[in-house]
């Protein structure tokens, strides 16, 4: 059975297509066979793994739009080894307007995403916002794994994505379990690092012990179209993805 994981958070550039590829590529190196799914309109992930969204004639949309598509006729090989991907680009804009006319729109990328088992792990990259995309991809999950920037307020705005993790577990997803991972730390700042104790705080065993310090790598490998485990491989970056991946395998 595949595991499947879901990132996800309604604030923007909190590091979710990030941690989607390099947690990827971190399971992948652990010789973990690894599908990434773009769930975003703007095709952040795609272009991520040096990618251009306009160039695929098949992506995500098709998958989950009515078409009998099998899963295999759209995920393609990446240049991670180990590593498929299912692209999307502006077309799964208007997925939210279709789906939503559907019965039981919610599931629907769960029951494509049944059709997995040649993956030991699957990674749904969601969009900022609570709209029908994300709200399928924590109905297809089992972990939902919540970056969170370290920074003043951060905690505020994940009160609307709990409540609608929470009606999720109640009605349709009982075993969805929430992970924090905390992102974009600043060490030198006392700031930074009093917010790292708060989250501990508040979230307790939910929060993963990996942190993921704030480092242009990020954004150079990004520009590379590639994941920091191989633009910088032996990076401090790369080892806090790895030492990630190492707790997603152990913990979910
Ligand atoms: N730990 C980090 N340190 C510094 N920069 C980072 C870090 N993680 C991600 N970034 C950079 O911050 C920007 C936003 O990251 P990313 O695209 O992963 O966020 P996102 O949550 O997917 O954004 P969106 O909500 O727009 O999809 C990117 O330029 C990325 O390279
Ligand atoms: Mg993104």
């Amino acid at each position: 059975m595949s595991k499947l994981i879901t990132i996800a958070n309604n604030k923007g550039g909190v590091g979710k297509t990030t941690t989607a590829i390099n947690l990827g590529a971190a399971l992948a190196e652990l010789k973990k066979k690894v599908l990434l799914v773009d769930l975003d309109p703007q095709g952040g992930l795609t272009i991520g793994l040096g990618l251009n969204p306009d160039n695929f004639e098949k992506t995500i949309y098709d998958v989950l739009i009515g078409s009998q598509l099998n899963l295999k006729n759209v995920a393609i090989q990446t240049k991670i080894s180990g590593v498929d991907l299912i692209p999307a680009n502006q077309d799964l804009s208007g997925a939210e307007a279709e789906l939503i006319g559907e019965v039981a729109w919610e599931s629907t990328l769960r029951s494509v995403l049944n059709d997995t088992k040649d993956y030991d792990y699957v990674i749904i990259d969601c969009p900022p916002s609570l709209g029908v995309l994300t709200v399928n991809g924590l109905v297809a999950a089992q972990t939902v794994i919540i970056p969170l920037q370290c920074e003043y307020l951060a905690m505020r705005g994940l009160r609307q994505l709990n409540k609608v993790i929470e009606k999720i577990r109640s009605k349709v997803n009982p075993k969805l379990t929430t992970r924090i991972l905390r992102t974009m730390h600043q060490t030198r700042t006392i700031h930074s690092t009093d917010i790292v104790e708060e989250v501990e705080k508040v979230f307790g065993g939910k929060v993963y012990n990996s942190i993921i310090k704030r480092t242009i790598k990020f954004a150079d490998s990004s520009v590379a179209g590639e994941p920091v485990l191989i633009y910088a491989k032996n990076s401090e970056a790369a080892n806090a993805y790895r030492e990630l991946a190492k707790e997603v395998i152990k913990y979910g």
